[in-house]
């Protein structure tokens, strides 16, 4: 499997509860690494545009309203097979089916409120990190 890219945001629940530290180092020792990072406090339209694609689903105004209730982080993951690496860490969507030891099992409250976002496969981490990222803000890590 070659190296791959993908996006993670640490949502707002989960940078409340102060646990980027702790999520960044499921990433760093499951092989993952952390090439680009910011902050932000994303505008409705912001987070409209990156859910575009759930605009008819039920739940699509308390998703926009939960991630733009505080700050998230956004980060560029890299490594073998990483799109799946990254789902894999964290679990399963409705932490109450999240297996243990995963992300959302450990940092998640509910389906509304699940600590962590992950690109779903290599198209949407293309979209995603194009969504949030400058090429030069992507750093090349050769060692
Ligand atoms: S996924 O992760 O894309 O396979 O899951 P999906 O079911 O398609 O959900 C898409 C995103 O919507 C979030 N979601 C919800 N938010 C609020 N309320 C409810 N009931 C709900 N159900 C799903 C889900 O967490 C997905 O967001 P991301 O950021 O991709 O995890």
């Amino acid at each position: 499997m070659a190296v791959q890219r993908t996006i993670s945001i640490i949502k707002p629940d989960a940078v409340a509860k102060n646990v980027i530290g702790a999520i960044y180092n499921r990433f760093e020792t499951t092989g993952l690494k952390i090439v680009a990072a910011k902050m932000l406090h994303l505008s409705r339209e912001q987070a409209e545009g990156f859910y575009a694609e759930h605009k008819e689903r039920p739940f699509f105004k308390a998703l926009v309203d939960f991630m733009t209730s505080g700050p998230v982080m956004v980060q560029v993951l890299e490594g073998e097979n990483a799109v799946l690496k990254n789902r894999e860490i964290m679990g399963a969507t409705n932490p109450a089916q999240a297996l243990a030891g995963t992300l959302r099992a450990d940092y998640a409250a509910s389906i509304d409120e699940n600590a962590v976002h992950g690109s779903d496969s290599e198209e949407s981490a293309a979209r995603e990190i194009a969504y949030f990222f400058t090429e030069t803000e992507v750093c090349a890590r050769t060692r």
